[in-house]
């Protein structure tokens, strides 16, 4: 297989997981190339679940080599604590197979609390509805100049000195603004410290490994985070997440060029669903809505929130397609359909009396389309047996038909299951 990019083309949760363990199978390394621990990752095989949240997701098919790029940042007492989770799970997670930039930004105890005490201090309407992992002050550090790198670890003086410095800013903001105790530096540095015996063996150089690895004849996997509406610049913006979730970010995010993309799969769920504030037009409020929260099991992997659900949105779809690239779609979450008398694709938008087959740019525009809805016959039978194209029903089969021709890219998967089996190739 060539180098392959993911991409959830919704906000987030479309199944990315799911479909980065299933091609790990012909892939030999897996890279995470931005987000944090804000992802939450599902992966079950043979009936056992595994959240991942930071470890790329291709760490359960054994020997496959897992790398953290520079673009993402890591939290090190979290990635201790999934380390230890996937060893009792027996999974092998040495540093021979799971790498880390030295580039990657850390994400401090101070980036967590400034996070979370934000959104706390935020009137209903403008909070973000962040996952409070920090990972939004972290990136500020690392835009403005000031952030901490995994390869700090190595340098307790010059850590100890980072933390100082962003201290001597920070507490100002938890005294003064948010009404907070002060951070200790040593509180800080300790906690930090403690985790470096454990992230310091990982590191390396995430761009020379990929290098070497193209020059063995490898092929790579790269693994999106979140959903490209959650993009910083392309996302619905106040309501985004602190990263380019766009699949040209893969070369960035771990120091490759861009001319080693060959292939770019947009995760995309059979309807949408959205944690946190911001606009989403095909929200359904409604009882059909929470049927689909309720049958697809739509609660957050890292949060455990609610997820908010809706109809397929063609029009976010679209503009996902052009942002990105796409050169096919992985479809999931078809089997959650199942049992519908109808079902409903958004298929543009109105917007002040315009029909719009692409999301108005000005801002807080979305906020005020409203969608222009097909409907397609739904299907009875429970699909979750279904190996191949021709066993779907004539109804799931023009369902898909029906979002490959609307979008303009074609579909080369159709999940209708969480296991890894339960996946048609078409
Ligand atoms: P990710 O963040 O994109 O990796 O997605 P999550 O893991 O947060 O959420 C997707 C959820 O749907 C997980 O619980 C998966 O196990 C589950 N899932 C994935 N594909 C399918 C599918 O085709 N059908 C069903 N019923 N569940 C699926
Ligand atoms: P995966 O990889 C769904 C959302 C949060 C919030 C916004 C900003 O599992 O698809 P942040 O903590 O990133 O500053 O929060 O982004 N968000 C996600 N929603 N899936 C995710 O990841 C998400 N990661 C962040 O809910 O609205
Ligand atoms: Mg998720």
């Amino acid at each position: 297989m060539s180098n392959v990019v993911i991409v959830g083309v919704q906000w987030g949760d479309e199944g990315k997981g799911k479909i980065v363990d299933l091609l790990a199978r012909q892939i030999d390394y897996v890279v995470r190339f931005q987000g944090g621990n804000n992802a939450g990752h599902t992966v079950i095989v043979d009936g056992k679940k595994a959240a991942l949240h930071l470890v790329p997701s291709g760490i359960l098919h054994e020997g496959k080599i897992c790398l953290i790029g520079n673009g993402v940042v890591l939290d090190p007492v979290v990635f201790t604590q999934e380390l230890d989770t996937l060893i009792a799970q027996g999974v092998d997670v040495s540093p021979s197979r799971l790498k880390i930039s030295g580039k990657t930004h850390l994400i401090m105890p101070y980036h967590k609390a400034l996070d979370q005490a934000r959104e706390n201090k935020l009137e209903k309407g403008q909070k973000i509805g962040t996952t409070g992992r920090g990972i939004g002050p972290c990136y500020e550090d690392k835009v403005a100049r000031v952030g901490v790198r995994a390869s700090d670890l190595t340098d307790p003086e010059l850590l100890r000195a980072k933390i100082a410095a962003a201290l001597k800013e920070k507490n100002v903001l938890f005294t003064a603004l948010y009404g907070m105790e002060p951070l200790s530096v040593d509180a800080v540095f300790d906690e930090v410290m403690a985790a470096a015996p454990r992230v310091v063996p990982h590191l390396t150089d995430v761009s020379s490994d990929l290098q070497q690895a193209w020059k063995e004849g490898k092929s790579v996997l790269f693994e999106g985070a979140q959903g490209i509406h959650l993009d910083i610049d392309h996302g619905t913006y106040p309501f985004v997440t602190s990263s380019n979730t766009v699949s040209g970010n893969a070369a960035a995010g771990c120091g490759i060029g861009p001319n080693r993309l060959d292939r770019i799969i947009g995760i995309l769920k059979a309807y949408t669903t959205r944690v946190g504030e911001g606009p989403f037009p095909t929200e359904l409020n409604d009882a059909t809505g929470d049927l689909l929260r309720a049958n697809g099991g739509e609660f957050g992997v890292t949060t455990g929130r609610p997820r908010r659900c809706g109809w397929q949105d063609i029009v976010i779809l679209r503009e996902s397609a052009r942002l990105n690239g796409l050169t096919d779609i992985a479809l999931t979450k078809l089997d959650v359909l199942s049992g519908f008398d109808e079902i409903k694709i958004c298929v543009a938008y109105d917007y002040q009396g315009r029909r719009m087959d692409y999301p108005p740019q000005e801002s807080g525009a979305l906020e005020r389309v409203t969608p222009i809805y097909e409907s397609v016959p739904g299907w009875k039978e429970d699909i979750t047996a279904c190996k191949t194209w021709d066993e779907l029903p004539e109804a799931a089969r023009a369902y898909v038909l029906r979002l490959e021709e609307l979008s303009g890219v074609p579909v080369s998967m159709v999940s209708v299951g969480p296991d890894r089996n339960q996946t048609i190739f078409r």
